[in-house]
């Protein structure tokens, strides 16, 4: 049986990225975070001291960067990694972490061009299956025929207070009001950009995790994961003409 493509798109804060490496580790799957490939870009940027608002360098500027996703080291990964992240060879794993950061490739992510080339890195990248992706397209332009999408919602507040806690844990000193607005202002741009917004998929299930931590969100998906798989393994039998 081919292993499954998970995709799981949501707004930032909505603890995809460590519901996805949890799943992905349950499963034996590979993880990869979409989005820190536009943070490298961003940061990339962001050193070259290129505009936002230039399009034609920004293009030029990610058709000449590579940028490569990796497991994180045992120590990384206590300290909150999930994916390991070379900026053309050079290790941005923290550096890529920042609430500047986070906002420029929210900006960068609106550019149509910019992200045709990113999301070729990321097709290449989850190409073999037994993936489990995360971002804002992943079930809609990434892998629109992911085996299993999941659309994962949690209220503002929450969302907001986990990004805090996040900054408090690696000591950057910023208050919480600061970051429900920087949540606010991303949501809205990367709900409403004309280029792949973040919309749930006709056919994702919503998983809301307000009330939920990430084992229990994790478990909830692996049990869809494992159903998909019965289910096209029915599939399968039943065309082949088995008894
Ligand atoms: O998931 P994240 O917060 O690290 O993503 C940073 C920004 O990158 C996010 O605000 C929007 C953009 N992004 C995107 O547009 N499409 C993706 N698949 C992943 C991220």
């Amino acid at each position: 049986m081919p292993k499954l493509t998970i995709a799981i798109d949501g707004p930032a804060g909505s603890g995809k990225s460590s519901v996805a490496r949890l799943v992905a580790q349950l499963l034996g799957y590979l993880y990869l975070d979409s989005g820190a490939m536009y943070r490298a870009l961003a940061l990339k940027a962001l050193q070259e001291s290129i505009a936002i608002e230039d399009q034609e360098q920004l293009v030029k500027l990610a058709k000449n960067t590579h940028i490569e996703l990796q497991s994180p080291t045992a120590e990384q990964e206590r300290s909150g990694a999930k994916n390991r992240v070379f900026l053309d060879g050079w290790e941005v794993t923290q550096a890529i972490r920042t609430a500047e950061v986070a906002q420029a490739a929210s900006r960068l992510a609106t550019v149509g061009p910019v992200r045709e080339v990113l999301v070729a890195e990321q097709q290449r990248a989850g190409a073999g299956g037994g993936v489990v992706m995360e971002g804002r397209d992943i079930g809609t332009v990434v892998f629109p025929k992911a085996e299993l999408k999941i659309f994962l919602e949690a209220a503002p507040q929450v969302r907001a207070e986990r990004r805090w806690k996040e900054h408090q844990e690696k000591g950057d000193k910023i208050a919480l009001a600061e970051v429900v607005i920087e949540v606010q202002e991303r949501d809205l741009r990367d709900r409403e950009r004309k280029v792949s917004p973040l919309v749930r998929a006709g056919d994702a299930v919503l998983v809301d995790n307000t009330a939920m931590d990430i084992e229990e969100t994790a478990r909830l998906v692996v049990m869809l994961a494992r159903e998909r798989d019965r289910e096209l393994a029915k599939t399968l039998s039943e065309a082949r003409g088995d008894a």
